[in-house]
């Protein structure tokens, strides 16, 4: 265990590089009263060195070491009399060696009870897990200056507490945003398994019980002897934290990798090759979680080829792994393209045509997954209807830590907030409460298994997610999944002051801009459940509206010159709505019972037609846009304000992503608005859209070595044109005098950061240079980039208190590289208080 202890040292001593996440366990400025809370000995009772109670010991010592400055020794044998001892144990361990235990209600499977009071601090779990789980709950209290005498139990409200992470083999990972696997390269398990160490570790004081570390698009070579070695290693890194580790399978397997000529969920040689492959897998991991799968969705492989049901191929995985009591989770995400041409096509009726007629037919070893929407992790979808329409089928929930449609991590977006919403929605089963979080548990329906699964994609980035504050969402997703009642604002709190520490500015400056995240990122994307508008066709992080429709993926949104939404009505639509209890499905069915934040989701109107709120939905769409963006310009300024406060090298890294998010909500702002101010003609009536007053365009510029091009989607570019240079070796430059009054200015700049190239920019006054950039966010920045001038690479940059005068020469030169030609579409100089 040597190696342990070193690495966790390791990680109490390093920079402030995110490493650690909400496990800093930073030195408390410690007074005599807290100092007298430093247990005097820590007893962890097993001395097996993988076990979880084990490893609590280690974390204890460090944590307590690091916290307080003081190292405590561990024992394991003897149940210490002394007052001032911490005993961590199970259960039946800690009767056996320090005798009865009274008042102690009954614990469930995974939970504990933790006892602080007079000193005498007693964790002890129901199993092994539950001791180390219990144990991060002590040290987060500590950690957090919180030294009140407690005494309680916790149990989780399911077994089923996942995490999937989308590696590919060959190391990349599908919307990946924090660098790549650190479980796999060159189609391989890596050899140094250190970060995976650390992710067990971070992932386990959140209560997750199992990783599915492949991607659902599956490679059947993950089943090579040498990988399934891999596997092994995998395992045996997580289970001292009491993880266990799944892995998603490629359907056609048998054939494509086992040189079977079918892969028939009903051939008998087809479930021998699974069966033998799974007995394979228990050689090495004994205590494998189960199988991930994707099947008949999205061109992977699936038991329809052979006209068998999805509940066949659930079964076939079912059946292999039902001797080893492993489970399979079945993803509901199954859809067939579709045609727009059709009304009443909707591919958010497709969950419940596939899977309700399924219900009873799976076995009891499979847990059918849902996203929480009925389409694709989109910035507002009301719940899955599915979850109510499966009362004899276990089910899990699946959400996504990792930003695929919101922002990508590049933009702030605090999800607890969107989750709950889901949780606590109650679809009225019978006509009794039947809120989606009692559905998933399995409470509602009386299920065995049950749960929450999130897609994490952590990466090699020391920040993980790609982002420092994007971590909250995966601390808030391992808190939730025990505890889907937890308080969005209350974990969101313990998380900063894990991460940031005590300071109440700073406290209230995350805590303001987290929980205002969410609503100001639907407001600068879709509005009133038009869906995220994001490019579907390609990164799924800019604005592209225009590419939901006329394809066959069925993300609609209908709109055309007078009226958009989807028609979901039974009555006149695609008879979506239906999907629901009664109860429900008569709310949305009526436009006057349907809450605004969802119309254009279930109904389909004219832009005129008035909100509850009293506005029109276009203008709702105007001004939703402008406070969004404006929302956004605040993050920046409140995280500026803490300069002092934080630790350089976070601050900077967290400052560039607010100054990316202040200047791309505006290129969302602009994008969404022009785009439905051309469709419709309608004007804003604040006059905001398509007047900017000080607006410069660089195709306006008198232009040496540029040249104009129209880019596409044409709202992406303000007035539909920006500049380029003549060719990848022709330094351009832009010219124009300044009309404005002298004063003093902001001056903004936007322009295009293009992958595959680092373009430089200079901008001069009157041949003093004010403000140069490199075109290289593809480095700094978390999101999928662009090879392209399109609503991904648009950027803006800003410089502050530019000191102008009426008649000064402005010149922008810029000097391509690669494919990106130092793309530019317009400046603005911007009086004090306007952002525009
Ligand atoms: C100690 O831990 C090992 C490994 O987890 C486990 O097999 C063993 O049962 C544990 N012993 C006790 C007494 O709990
Ligand atoms: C201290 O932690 C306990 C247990 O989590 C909690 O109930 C209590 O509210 C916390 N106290 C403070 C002041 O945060
Ligand atoms: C699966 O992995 C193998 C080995 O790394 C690789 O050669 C192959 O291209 C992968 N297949 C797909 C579909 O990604
Ligand atoms: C799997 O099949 C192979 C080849 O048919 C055989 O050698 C092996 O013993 C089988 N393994 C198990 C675990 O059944
Ligand atoms: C598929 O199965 C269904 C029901 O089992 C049957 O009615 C249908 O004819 C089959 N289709 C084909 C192409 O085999
Ligand atoms: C969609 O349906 C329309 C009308 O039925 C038809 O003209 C069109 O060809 C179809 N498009 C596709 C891609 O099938
Ligand atoms: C489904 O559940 C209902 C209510 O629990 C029960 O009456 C029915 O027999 C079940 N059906 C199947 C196919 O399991
Ligand atoms: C009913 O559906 C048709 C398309 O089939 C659509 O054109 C019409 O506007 C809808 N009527 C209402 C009242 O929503
Ligand atoms: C979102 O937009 C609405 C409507 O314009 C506005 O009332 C609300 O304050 C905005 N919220 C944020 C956080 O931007
Ligand atoms: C919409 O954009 C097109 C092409 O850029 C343009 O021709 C048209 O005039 C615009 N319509 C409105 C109402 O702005
Ligand atoms: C982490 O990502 C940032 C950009 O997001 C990059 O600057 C940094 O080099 C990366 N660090 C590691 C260790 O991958
Ligand atoms: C210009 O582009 C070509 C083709 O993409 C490339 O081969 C060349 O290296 C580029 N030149 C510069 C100066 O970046």
């Amino acid at each position: 265990m040597r190696v342990l202890l070193f690495l966790a040292s390791l990680g109490l001593v390093a920079a402030e590089n995110g490493l650690d996440g909400w496990l800093r366990y930073a030195p408390l400025p410690c007074s005599q009263q807290c100092k007298s809370k430093l247990p005097a000995n820590i007893v962890a009772l097993n001395a097996t060195e993988t076990s979880p109670v084990y490893v609590a010991g280690t974390e204890l010592q460090q944590g307590l070491e690091s916290i307080y400055g003081t190292k405590t020794g561990v024992s394991h044998d003897k149940c210490k009399s002394s007052s001032s001892s911490v005993v961590v144990g199970t259960l039946e361990q800690y009767r056996k060696t320090c005798g009865a235990v009274k008042d102690i209600p009954d614990l469930e499977e995974d939970g504990f009870w933790i006892d602080t009071r007079n000193n005498r601090i007693r964790i002890l779990g129901s199993n092994e897990k539950s001791v180390l789980y219990g144990t991060f709950e002590y040290l987060s209290m500590l950690a957090q200056g919180n030294f009140s005498e407690v005494a309680y139990a916790t149990n989780p409200v399911a077994p089923i507490r996942w995490v999937n992470q989308w590696d590919n083999m060959d190391g990349s990972i599908e919307r990946g945003y924090g660098g790549p696997s650190i479980f796999f390269k060159n189609g391989a398990i890596v050899d140094d398994l250190t970060r995976v160490k650390q992710y067990a570790r971070l992932l386990a004081s959140v209560r997750v019980n199992a990783v599915v570390i492949n991607n659902v698009n599956a490679n059947a070579t993950l089943l090579t002897p040498t990988n399934i070695k891999g596997l092994a290693r995998v395992a045996d890194v997580f289970r001292p934290y009491g993880i266990q580790v799944g892995v998603s399978l490629n359907f056609a397997s048998p054939q494509t990798f086992g040189g079977l000529d079918t892969y028939d969920p009903l051939d008998a040689s087809v479930i021998n090759w699974w069966s033998n492959i799974t007995d394979q897998i228990y050689d090495e991991v004994p205590d494998m979680a189960g199988y991930l799968i994707k099947a008949s969705s999205e061109g992977q492989p699936g038991p329809e080829t052979y006209n068998r049901t999805l509940a066949d191929g659930a079964n076939l995985f079912a059946h292999a792994l039902e001797p080893h009591g492993g489970i399979v989770m079945f993803r509901a995400f199954v859809y067939n393209q579709l045609n727009e041409s059709n009304w009443d096509a909707d591919r958010a009726n497709a969950a419940v045509n596939f899977f309700k007629e399924l219900d009873g037919k799976f076995e009891e070893n499979v847990v059918v997954q849902i996203k929480y929407g009925p389409i694709d992790f989109q910035v507002r979808e009301p719940a899955s209807p599915l979850f109510a329409n499966l009362l004899n089928t276990s089910t899990a929930i699946e959400l996504q830590v990792t930003q695929e449609y919101l922002g990508q991590q590049s933009h702030l977006l605090y999800l607890p907030p969107l989750w709950k919403g889901i949780f606590d929605f109650d679809l009225r089963v019978d006509e009794k409460p039947s809120l989606v979080r009692d559905v998933y548990s399995g409470k509602r329906f009386n299920r065995k298994l049950g749960g929450s699964t999130a897609v994490v994609n952590v990466g090699t980035n020391t920040t993980w997610l790609g982002s420092h504050l994007a971590m909250s969402n995966l601390y808030a997703y391992g808190r939730l999944a025990w505890d889907p009642t937890d308080d969005s604002e209350g974990m969101l709190q313990d998380w900063i002051r894990l991460t940031f520490g005590l300071d109440k500015t700073v406290l209230n400056a995350i805590t303001k801009m987290s929980m205002e995240s969410w609503p100001a990122y639907e407001n600068y994307s879709g509005n009133l459940g038009i869906q995220t508008l994001t490019d579907i066709l390609y990164t799924h992080f800019g604005p592209n509206p225009a590419s939901q429709d006329n394809n066959g993926w069925g993300q609609w949104t209908r709109a055309d010159h007078t009226s958009i939404g989807m028609d979901r009505t039974v009555s006149n639509g695609t008879g979506f709505s239906g999907q629901y209890p009664s109860e429900v499905a008569s709310v949305y069915e009526n436009i006057e019972t349907t809450p605004d934040n969802l119309l254009l989701w279930f109904h389909h109107v004219d832009y005129t037609h008035r909100l509850h709120s009293g506005k029109t939905v276009i203008q709702h769409f105007y001004d939703a846009h402008y406070d969004g963006a404006d929302t956004a310009q605040t993050f920046l300024t409140q995280w500026e304000s803490l300069k002092s406060k934080i630790d350089k090298e976070r601050y900077e890294h967290v400052l560039r992503r607010f100054e990316y998010q202040a200047g791309h909500s505006i290129v969302w702002r602009d994008a969404i608005v022009d785009f439905y101010h051309n469709l419709s003609g309608i004007a804003d009536t604040s006059k905001r859209v398509d007047h900017h007053p000080w607006r410069i365009e660089a195709e306006s510029m008198y232009l040496d070595g540029y040249e104009t091009y129209t880019v596409s989607p044409f709202e992406t570019a303000s007035g539909a044109i920006a500049i380029v240079t003549s060719s990848n070796d022709t330094v351009g430059t832009a010219t124009t005098k300044i009309k404005f009054p002298s004063g003093t200015y902001d001056l903004a700049v936007n322009y295009y950061d293009l992958y595959g190239g680092q373009s430089q920019w200079k901008v001069y006054l009157n041949n003093k240079k004010v403000g140069e950039w490199i075109g290289n966010a593809e480095d700094y920045l978390s999101h999928t980039p662009s090879i392209y001038l399109d609503g991904h690479s648009a950027t803006r940059i800003n410089f502050r208190d530019i000191k102008v005068k009426k008649g000064d020469t402005l010149k922008i030169v810029g000097t391509p590289d690669g494919v990106e030609p130092a793309p530019l579409d317009y400046i603005s100089l911007l009086p004090k208080g306007i952002v525009d």
